[in-house]
């Protein structure tokens, strides 16, 4: 992986898939580095005024992508704050580009198997609501696993707590600070 020299890291970004953390791992970590906590699905809702189910539901998933390469547009502007994304967002490659232009992009990682465990119990992801979601979750991620694999870090969540995981995050993000300034 790898970070270029040219890369401004200004912010932070959690990448990865539904279940894997992001938001939470997110807020640990911001706390630690005194940064804002944004989560680009949070944005969205308050923005559309309707919850991500309510967009996916009235406007379709193409309406929700377009809020999401919106809010990543905002984000370039940001300064020392800790991004958490939603899971389908850095399959769109300009967003991935994008976030990589300002923040260490880290992605935490799940099987299938342990993902579906974290998320089986949650029903407001419109993504997930399949006669199969499990299968969902395999088929998805099988096609985002290319997009995911270009963040700058890959965590394994799976045998980790959440305070490790933030811990991980926070390593990576000094070790990327000191390499690159
Ligand atoms: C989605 C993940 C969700 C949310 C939306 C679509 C996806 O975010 O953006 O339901 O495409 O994987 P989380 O990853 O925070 O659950």
């Amino acid at each position: 992986m790898g970070v270029d020299t040219a890369r401004q890291i200004r912010n932070l970004a959690l990448i990865g898939f539904m279940g894997t953390g992001k938001s939470s791992v997110g807020r640990l970590v911001a706390d630690h580095l005194h940064f804002t906590f944004l989560d680009t699905d949070d944005v969205i809702e308050a923005r559309a005024k309707i919850s991500i189910a309510e967009i996916f539901r009235q406007q379709g998933e193409p309406a929700f992508r377009e809020w999401e390469g919106r809010i990543v547009e905002e984000l370039t502007r940001r300064n020392r704050t800790v991004i958490s994304t939603g899971g389908g967002l850095p399959a769109h490659e300009p967003n991935l580009t994008s976030l990589k232009s300002h923040s260490l992009v880290i992605c935490l990682w799940a099987s299938p198997d342990k993902i579906w465990q974290r998320v089986r119990g949650q029903s407001h992801r419109p993504l997930l609501q399949e006669s199969d979601p499990l299968a969902k979750i395999r088929e998805l991620l099988a096609a985002r696993e290319p997009s995911y694999r270009q963040a700058d870090v890959l965590i394994n969540t799976e045998f980790r707590s959440l305070r490790e995981v933030a811990q991980q995050v926070l390593h990576q993000y000094h070790m990327a600070l000191a390499a690159h300034g």
